[in-house]
């Protein structure tokens, strides 16, 4: 195993792999289909204020946390607390978050991968233009047994031999490979669509607002979809700003991880809405755009389709193996510290038990779909801690901490890289973390737990 250095070997290779992290399904299947949902451009527009007012805020909070603290997830609280005690929980909690997420993570993941396989085999272009063919071979896959199984477990193996390369040989090298290639291939689709007959109903979708289909409901998801897509509220960003170097400035890191992420969300919008109305499907087709519309809609392209279709879900799966590298890492990483485990036996101990809890959550759709608690399905309910609980807990608990535990001094040192870079932002970013940021995730919680 390579040796293993604890930070990355420069602010670009940092940004990458944050960037990596940020960057996943949640750019490309959960982004275009919520602001489907929720309005088209209003949505954006609402996004974009949460992403840039609440999620870089909280990404460099955590960022403030990992490198003052120089410690991972589990330990980094109580460091910064300097002494008081009780803080590591917010760590635990963050790690049981991210448990969860990696858990589910994988399932998607897996289909994804076994849609490549489908792209590649001609299974999707044999099923025509067909909507209900399409759609049924979807449920039926996904219910199986086998096969999500088992294309889960090669992802998963991939996402290990990564986190096993170490921080600057595995993660960093990987993320530096894998993100221009994921650009290329989202630009290489939008062309695509934007060069479909009536592509322009599609862009007009995404940046015309209209308000009146906004609903508060949306206004959560908006909220809800910039933490996840900055992944921020899961500890991951304390592991990476751990790793950080210490001459880098944390102000700009987050704003051209929170920029990049933001483009990679609004290339997938343009991407997938032009190719969706010029092909005639209802933009508001909800989680199903992505595995059951686009399909169809790249059938419709007729021979070359099948390659548009091959290249969208090697997008998608790039993108989310460096998310799901950035969730191992975290978890992998922090247990390794806390109990002082060897990396490859962190690494592997914690690939084995999410790799399990991901096939039980695969398993709960189809054959163990008898199982349910409180009347859901194992996935609907870790779904729904994923969605409403777990995240927004952990940022909130994260950002009180902030505000209100860490001396300001610590923070004002941190940022300001001890005193040697102007920090003019400042008092701005102490408002939010004091008053703003709380009180979002907590009206969000709230209407969340109330639901
Ligand atoms: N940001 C990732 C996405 O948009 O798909 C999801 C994610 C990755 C969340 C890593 C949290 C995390 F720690």
């Amino acid at each position: 195993m390579a040796t293993q250095q604890k930070s990355f070997s420069s602010n670009l290779g940092a940004i990458m792999a944050a960037v990596g992290s940020a960057v996943g399904l949640g750019n490309i299947w959960r982004f275009p289909y919520i602001c489907g949902q929720y309005g088209g451009g209003a949505f954006l527009i609402v996004y974009l204020c949460f992403v840039f007012l609440l999620g870089a805020v909280l990404m460099m909070s955590e960022f403030v946390i990992g490198r003052r603290s120089q410690h991972r997830t589990l330990q980094a609280y109580g460091v910064v607390a300097k002494g008081k005690k009780g803080w590591n929980v917010i760590g635990v909690l963050g790690l049981i978050t991210c448990f969860f997420i990696l858990s589910q993570y994988l399932v998607l993941s897996g289909w994804t991968t076994s849609y490549i396989w489908d792209a590649v085999d001609g299974t999707l272009a044999s099923l025509g233009t067909d909507a209900g063919a399409i759609s049924d071979h979807f449920s039926s896959f996904s219910v199986s047994t086998w096969r999500p199984v088992l294309c889960l477990s090669i992802f998963a193996v991939l996402v290990l031999v990564v986190v096993l390369g170490g921080v600057q040989s595995g993660i960093e090298s990987v993320s530096k490979l894998l993100m221009p290639l994921l650009v290329l291939l989202v630009l290489v689709l939008c062309v695509r669509s934007l060069t479909l007959p009536n592509a322009g109903r599609g862009v007009e979708y995404l940046f015309m607002p209209d308000f009146s289909r906004l609903t508060g409901q949306g206004i959560l998801a908006a909220l809800g979809q910039a933490l996840f897509s900055l992944s921020v509220g899961m500890g991951a960003m304390i592991v990476y700003g751990s790793y950080i170097p210490v001459k880098d400035n944390l102000f700009s890191t987050a704003m051209w991880i929170t920029a990049c992420d933001t483009l990679i969300a609004v290339l997938s919008g343009l991407a997938i809405f032009p190719a969706v109305f010029s092909c005639g499907f209802d933009p508001t087709g909800g989680p199903g755009l992505v595995f059951c519309v686009l399909p169809n809609v790249f059938n419709m392209m007729g021979g070359a389709g099948v390659v548009f279709a091959a290249i969208f879900f090697i997008l998608l799966m790039v993108a989310a193996l460096t998310s799901a590298i950035s969730l191992l890492e975290t978890l992998a990483a922090s247990c390794s510290e806390r109990f002082n485990w060897k990396r490859l036996n962190s690494s592997m101990a914690l690939f084995v038990l999410t790799t399990a809890a991901g096939v039980v959550f695969s398993l709960s759709l189809g054959r163990l779909s008898h199982i349910k608690i409180a009347d859901l399905t194992l996935f609907d309910l870790v779904d729904k801690l994923n969605s409403i609980y777990l995240p927004p807990l952990t940022a909130l608990a994260t950002i009180i901490f902030l505000g209100w535990v860490v001396p300001d001094a610590d923070v004002r040192d941190e940022l300001s890289n001890h005193g040697t870079i102007k920090i003019g932002y400042y008092p701005v970013f102490r408002f939010l973390v004091r008053f703003v940021v709380p009180v979002a995730l907590t009206v969000v919680l709230i209407t969340g737990i109330k639901g």
